[in-house]
């Protein structure tokens, strides 16, 4: 392999679930723009569609959506059945899409944690258990396929806000990718996680009321993430590069949990 194609994506085949906003786009457009075969997936087949044109549109590549709820087994296995009739491989899958859930402890509802918990985590084990094959199919000693688990610092420090099955959801992610790491490698396949800290996306907004000037303050960046920020890793640990990191979890947050405890105002 030549040093100058250490981080090329180029060609790779990729799967990004929850790429129709937030920080699936955000990875998406990152791959687009270097030249990656990428799909993207979520539940609302008009925005998704949509997001698919308009990266197309900006970036020029190849982006295509496939519409589909993984919430549940069913789903996860429709959208391997609509994958299969467009490619006979996968190189990279990103499990992205995830959902929130904020009520008081006195409060705190069962859906609260199904719908956390069948997202956040159940889908991740199904949809690696679902594309396993064709992650195999071009899986090589040096030259190994990816999946890349979108996890969140709060399944690392203890979050702000009173989100119980998110932040277990989220520690749960970061152990399912070590699980699956030391299963996957022997078959030439790596599996990481990110830990993201504060984007600007949907999910966060709704949480923040769209104003992130308090957020970044708090952070040690004095910022919240660009798409920039999340994309970098994404395509380093897709890439030759992260061809010897297996089963980490990378925190991209500024430096939140590296200063968790850290009282900046002390400074
Ligand atoms: N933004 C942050 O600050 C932050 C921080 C840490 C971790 N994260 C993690 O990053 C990931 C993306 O979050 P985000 O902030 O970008 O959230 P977002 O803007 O709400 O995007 C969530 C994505 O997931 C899709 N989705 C939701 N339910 C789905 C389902 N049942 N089946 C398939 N797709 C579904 C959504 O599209 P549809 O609604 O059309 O399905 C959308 O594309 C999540 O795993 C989140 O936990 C985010």
């Amino acid at each position: 392999m030549k040093l100058e194609q250490l981080f090329s994506v180029k060609n790779k085949i990729v799967l990004i679930t929850g790429g129709s906003r937030g920080i699936g786009e955000m990875i998406a457009e990152g791959f687009i723009a270097n030249g990656a075969k990428v799909y993207i997936s979520s539940r609302k087949e008009v925005e998704i569609k949509e997001t698919a044109r308009r990266l197309k549109k900006t970036y020029g590549g190849f982006c295509e959506a496939i519409p589909c709820d993984i919430s549940k087994i069913g789903g996860v296995e429709k959208l391997a059945l609509e994958f299969k009739k467009k490619e006979t491989h996968l190189d990279v899958l990103i499990n992205n899409a995830g959902a929130v859930w904020g009520e008081p402890l006195e409060k705190f509802s069962e859906i609260g944690w199904d719908k956390v918990m069948d997202l956040n985590v159940k889908s991740i084990f199904f949809m690696t258990q679902k594309f396993l094959a064709l992650l195999k199919v071009n899986a090589q000693p040096d030259s190994k396929s990816r999946i890349i688990n979108i996890g969140s610092i709060d399944g690392i420090n203890t979050p702000y806000y009173e989100n119980y099955s998110y932040s277990v959801a989220k520690a749960a992610v970061h152990k399912l990718t070590k699980v699956l790491a030391a299963r996957l490698i022997s078959d030439n396949i790596i599996c990481n996680a990110i830990a993201p800290g504060p984007f600007p996306s949907k999910m966060l907004g709704s949480a923040v009321k769209h104003d992130y000037t308090i957020i970044s303050k708090k952070n040690p960046s004095n910022r919240v993430g660009r798409s920039t920020d999340i994309a970098g890793i994404a395509l380093f640990l897709a890439s030759q590069a992260s061809e010897f990191t297996v089963g980490e979890v990378i925190s991209c947050d500024g430096g939140l949990v590296a200063s968790a405890g850290h009282d900046l105002t002390n400074d």
